[in-house]
């Protein structure tokens, strides 16, 4: 089982064990992070699935579509480790992931 490492907009760290076949963004809705909103259910039309990536761990993700990359792109908080949750599986490769969610537009 992949572990997730999220912070919230407090700052609170926290580490989840997330069931494969789960996004990041549906690993951190369903552990009770409500400021993660992710209004569209993950159909990459919402962008309120906003997260930060550890820096380290850029280089581990899939690449980002067109489609997610111009949604950042709305966004006043995107930084250069900007990526939308709901189009990240959380499969194996990705164990120990961390991310942060993004303050809210
Ligand atoms: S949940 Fe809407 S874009 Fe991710």
């Amino acid at each position: 089982m992949p572990k997730l490492v999220v912070t919230n907009r407090a700052g609170d760290t926290s580490t989840l064990d997330v069931g494969n076949g789960l996004s990041v963004m549906e690993a951190i809705r369903d552990n009770g992070f409500d400021e993660l909103l992710a209004l569209c259910g993950g159909c990459c039309s919402c962008a309120t699935c906003h997260i930060h990536i550890d820096p380290a761990d850029a280089a581990r993700l899939p690449a980002m579509s067109e489609d997610e990359n111009d949604l950042l792109d709305s966004s006043d908080y995107r930084t250069e480790n900007s990526r939308l949750s709901c189009q990240i599986p959380l499969t194996a490769d990705l164990d120990g992931l961390r991310v942060t969610i993004a303050p809210e537009d």
